[in-house]
């Protein structure tokens, strides 16, 4: 049974396109902002290698599926898996999973789209020469100004929401594929150049020891379970931008032709090229300038411009990098959105423009709340054996990436590989019916559902409770 369905969204003019777009959903603050913080705050190299075999052992095989999904149903997430459920005889319950995503992409924009305001911020600080020979203690000192600012935090969280809804309005493809035909290899050029400079400092090998060496010492205080494996799973998850329809999505434009295995590769060898990198620029001057590791999400913001307060021509390259910073984060809010604006113009009868709207001023109004997490609302609790200072702002993070986008995809998993056909499976993604088809089908049907599961039951406890763990 071969089935031909078209979106009425449009279709990406090439392989590349797609690829590109994914890239550029998948490349984002979660890289360079999110990945250093969390290997900071997680105890180092076990926390990479452990993170390392999430991408490959549940990210790969969880993305390919979600891909498929997308381009099988060619519409909006929910619609797509009400289509889909209903080819296999399937109840629509299974819309539920277009449900949680198109929330989770609602509540993960709300403060992305915060951060993505502070390298707003940031270009401009840079862009003045503010960091020109400082030390760690004054641009700490920068940071929490701006943080502790609720004002302009929410002039640049508008500014960026607005950019977002233009180019979202506009329709993805269009505008898209030149900023990341050009701008993330930019991105790309600057990290390596970043990581020149990384090598050139005193602590430069403490850094990469850090990073590379998994000191199991390091974790005493930890759980393995809850601390480590926890937040690596949901980082995985969280880079590849995937559990919440937007790689969905985007699979439902890509051509019948193209191959998504390969295309998957390619998109997660690049995303954490990326964030490998990052880590390699950003621990060397943490140590060099005697920061802190577990610095929070602040923690590039206080180090990078440290380096290029420092590098020669580094208010030019400084500027430059928050520039393409800022890029990478748009092209992946974009993603986020997505699922809801196909959801409203399909159902809703409205159009993009109309659509984008709505959804972008909802999204703005949530990440009101992220903005006072810095400043008037902030709380402080214990997650991941580490305290966490920023209240509502961490609990959305930690509850999307950490339980919303596993728990999609593994339901995702679980969709591909035990309810739809497996005939369907094959045709769709055209690995013909031989050993790759094998393992992906072995991986997505028991690795993933597995890990995530045995992720889950340990952070609840309930592995302590039966006497399994200490
Ligand atoms: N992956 C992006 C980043 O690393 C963020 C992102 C875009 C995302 N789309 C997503 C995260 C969907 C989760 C789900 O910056």
């Amino acid at each position: 049974m071969s089935v031909k369905r078209s979106s009425i969204h449009g279709q990406w003019s090439s392989r590349w396109v797609f690829i590109l777009a994914a890239t550029g959903s998948a490349v984002g603050l979660g890289n360079i902002w999110r990945f250093p913080y969390l290997v900071g705050e997680n105890g180092g190299g076990a926390f990479v290698l452990v993170y390392l075999l999430c991408v490959v052992l549940v990210g790969i095989p969880i993305m390919m599926a979600e891909i498929m999904l997308g381009r099988r149903g060619r519409q909006s997430p929910i619609n797509t898996m009400g289509t889909l459920a209903a080819e296999e005889g399937l109840g629509r319950h299974w819309q539920l999973l277009g449900w949680m995503g198109m929330i989770a992409g609602f509540i993960i924009l709300s403060y992305y789209s915060v951060i993505a305001g502070w390298t707003l911020a940031y270009i401009f600080r840079t862009g003045a020469g503010l960091f020109v020979d400082v030390d760690a203690t004054f641009s700490k000192q920068m940071f929490s100004e701006l943080i502790n600012d609720p004002e302009k935090l929410l002039a640049w969280h508008t500014v960026f929401m607005a950019m977002s809804m233009v180019i979202i309005a506009r329709g993805v493809k269009s505008g898209l594929e030149k900023a990341v035909k050009f701008l993330m290899p930019a991105l790309f050029v600057l990290l390596l150049i970043m990581v020149g400079y990384a090598m050139g400092t005193e602590k430069f090998m403490e850094g990469i020891d850090y990073l590379f060496n998994p000191d199991f010492a390091r974790l005493a205080d930890k759980n393995f379970f809850s601390d480590i494996l926890l937040p690596a799973l949901g980082q995985a998850f969280f880079s590849l931008s995937i559990g919440m329809g937007a790689i969905m999505i985007y699979g439902s434009y890509l051509s019948q032709k193209s191959s998504i295995s390969f295309n998957c590769f390619t998109i997660a060898f690049a995303d954490t090229l990326v964030a490998i990198l990052a880590g390699i620029a950003i621990f060397p001057i943490v140590f060099t300038y005697g920061l802190e590791p577990a610095g929070g999400p602040g923690l590039i913001f206080i180090t990078l411009p440290i380096a290029f307060g420092q590098m020669p021509f580094g208010t030019f390259f400084g500027t430059l990098f928050f520039i393409l910073l800022l890029f990478a984060a748009w092209t992946s809010a974009i993603s986020l959105l997505e699922p809801a604006v196909t959801w409203l113009v399909e159902n809703k009868n409205m159009t993009r423009v109309k659509a984008t709207t709505l959804a972008g001023i909802a999204v703005w109004l949530l990440g009101l709340a992220t903005v006072l997490s810095f400043n008037q609302w902030a709380f402080s609790f214990s997650f991941a054996g580490t305290v966490k200072e920023n209240g509502l702002f961490d609990m959305f993070d930690i509850f999307t990436s950490n339980i919303m986008l596993p728990i999609g995809g593994l339901l995702i998993a679980i969709f591909a590989a035990w309810r739809m056909s497996r005939s369907a499976t094959v045709e769709e993604l055209g690995l013909g019916d031989g050993f790759y088809y094998k393992t992906w089908r072995f991986a997505v049907r028991y690795i993933a559902p597995l890990g995530v599961i045995v992720v889950f039951l340990n952070a609840i406890g309930i592995f302590k409770l039966l006497g399994f763990v200490e």
